[in-house]
């Protein structure tokens, strides 16, 4: 099929139902950004709720605003609403600490709460953060980590294995797992599975409670929005919460951190993965961004990125045969992003910075973020327009 030409990309925005979030976004003039899946872009209402938070609450209520101004609540509160954008029930999802604490807290959980088995199984290649945690929390549990390729993890799902931890998108391939068939199979073996949704949620169709699936976590600053070192959120379905207990044992988690007891005990919901005090501020700038997410909704959101990848491919393939695409083709299910092969990668970056388009680089791979709320269909057209100038100008490498 032949690439869509510029008369057709101009169209494609004309029609698209998501084009007047764009202008919810602060984004630079004539920049092109394409690393939304490392960093959001800025919601403008995101600045108007943190001035107001910071000088209406902060600045004036001091200390009652934990009460007043619904502080206390916004981990909840923000996590009920992340809920409708992952097909979870509302006291299903919490926000806490980062996407890597959350992790640690969950695998814990549940490697204790399936005390016979040994393996804590998972995939080679994933992002290094889940690998990391993984294998320091199997080795505090007594645990194995056992980790397989992609394509073995079936045959690797045995009576041993305790818990699986996978990427449901993964950051550099975009590929995605089928979650509903994993979670099916992982529990015909009698595990739990643990998804990372970081590069999902947001801009693929997620439906955790449909698929059946027991623990998650995700990322609150990349397609969330929620700015800078933005907290995580984490997921445990309903009929795990009361048997499973947080090894960060925080006052924030217990059943009445007010009371002050001497002992701890648990919440009795998902509050209980709750550790320390919440970062209000950036709560705050994190609800106002989804909050657009709940207004565009994800059918939309998913099924833009998805168009906006197969177009970003379909010229790309035509401009730019020097490029090794390593993501899902078009038309095939894929995260959101799109990411190339390229021995001089770094240098075709740099360029493209100095074009006025920026992505980002995972070892020799370039990667490009596709936010379906502000990223228009021409923007993908003007970024392979400057890949194309930028690989006729790159050094000369082989391998
Ligand atoms: C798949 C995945 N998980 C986790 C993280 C890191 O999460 P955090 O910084 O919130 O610990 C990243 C960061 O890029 C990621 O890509």
């Amino acid at each position: 099929m032949a690439a869509p030409t510029p008369a057709d990309l101009a169209d494609l925005d004309a029609k698209d139902p998501l084009a007047r979030f764009r202008e919810a976004f602060d984004l630079p003039d004539g920049l092109i950004y394409l690393a939304g899946n490392s960093l959001g872009a800025l919601p403008k209402a995101a600045a108007a709720r943190l001035e107001a938070a910071v000088r209406a609450q902060w600045g004036s209520r001091l200390v009652e605003a934990w009460t007043a101004c619904g502080w206390i609540e916004a981990p909840a509160r923000v996590g009920g609403k992340i809920a409708r954008l992952v097909g979870a029930a509302p006291d299903e999802v919490i926000v806490a600490d980062s996407t890597s604490v959350d992790l640690f807290k969950l695998i814990v959980a549940a490697l204790e709460a399936r005390p016979g088995r040994q393996v804590l199984l998972g995939v080679k290649g994933e992002f290094p953060t889940d690998v990391y945690v993984a294998g320091e929390a199997a080795r505090l549990c007594g645990r194995r980590l056992a980790l397989v390729e992609r394509d073995e993890l079936e045959a690797g799902l045995n009576e041993d294995v305790a818990l699986l931890v996978l990427t449901h998108g993964h950051y550099r391939t975009a590929r995605l797992f089928d979650m509903g068939q994993v979670n099916a199979r992982a529990h015909a073996a009698g595990a739990l599975v643990l998804w990372d949704l970081s590069h999902s949620a947001g801009v693929a169709e997620v439906d955790l409670s449909g698929s059946g699936a027991d623990l998650a976590v995700g990322c609150g600053y990349k397609y969330l929005n929620g700015g800078p070192g933005a907290p995580a959120w984490l997921y445990i379905a309903e009929r795990h919460q009361a048997l499973l207990t947080s090894p960060l044992a925080g006052w924030m988690g217990h059943a009445a951190p007010f009371d002050f007891a001497p002992d701890y005990r648990p919440a009795p919901g998902i509050a209980r993965f709750l550790c320390g005090t919440p970062p209000i501020l950036s709560l705050t700038a994190l609800e106002a961004a989804i909050d657009l997410m709940l207004e565009a909704q994800v059918p939309a959101m998913a099924a833009k990125a998805r168009r906006l990848g197969d177009v970003f491919l379909e010229l790309a393939a035509e401009r730019c045969p020097a490029l090794e695409p390593i993501v899902p083709g078009p038309g095939q299910m894929r995260g959101g992003h799109v990411a190339f092969r390229h021995a001089s990668a770094g240098a075709i970056l740099a360029d493209l910075g100095r074009r006025g388009v920026v992505g980002d680089l995972r070892g020799d791979v370039l990667r490009f973020g596709l936010s379906p709320l502000y990223v228009r269909y021409q923007d993908v057209g003007r970024a392979v327009e400057a890949l194309t100038a930028a690989l006729a100008a790159a050094p000369l490498k082989v391998g």
